[in-house]
């Protein structure tokens, strides 16, 4: 089942110069393909649409900060079972219960800057391509 995934390597990704480890260790995955890729920053308005879900929760405003705090880089991503195998990937939310192997697990410490935001469901993927990649078919 061919899917696609919206990424974000998240600021502290950027920063920590680990954009090219995290892609990759996507690109070693055996028929994923990226498929578009952009860095950029992120304002106020397009972070709302991101995580909505999130607003009124106690991380909501310090989530808001840290991912205006430098560029990300947005790729998309498709493939076989791509958006559970990123998730996979990445490792649970919370970097230090994020087995070793994960990118969490290898590379945070932070719940806030755990580096990598991936599509969580079909649904979510959809809404999130919109969001940054608008031209996409
Ligand atoms: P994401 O949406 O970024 O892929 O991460 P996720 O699904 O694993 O986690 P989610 O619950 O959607 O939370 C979104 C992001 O908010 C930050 N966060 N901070 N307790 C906290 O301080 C806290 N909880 C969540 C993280 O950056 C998390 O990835
Ligand atoms: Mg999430």
């Amino acid at each position: 089942m061919s899917q696609r995934s919206l990424v974000l390597l998240k600021p502290d990704a950027v920063r920590r110069g680990l954009i090219g480890e995290i892609i990759g260790r996507i690109e070693r995955k055996a028929g994923w393909t990226i498929t578009a890729l952009e860095m950029r920053e992120l304002d106020q308005e397009t972070l709302e649409q991101h995580y909505g879900e999130h607003k009124g929760k106690p991380f909501y405003e310090p989530l808001m900060g840290f991912m205006q705090s430098g560029p990300v880089v947005a790729l998309v991503v498709e493939g076989e079972r791509v958006i559970e195998g990123l998730r996979t990937l990445a490792g649970p939310t919370d970097p230090i219960a994020a087995a070793p192997g994960s990118i969490r697990g290898d590379f945070g410490t932070i719940v806030r800057e755990n580096l990598i935001h991936a599509s969580d469901s079909e649904e979510s993927a959809v809404r999130e391509l919109k969001i940054f990649f608008p031209g996409l078919s």
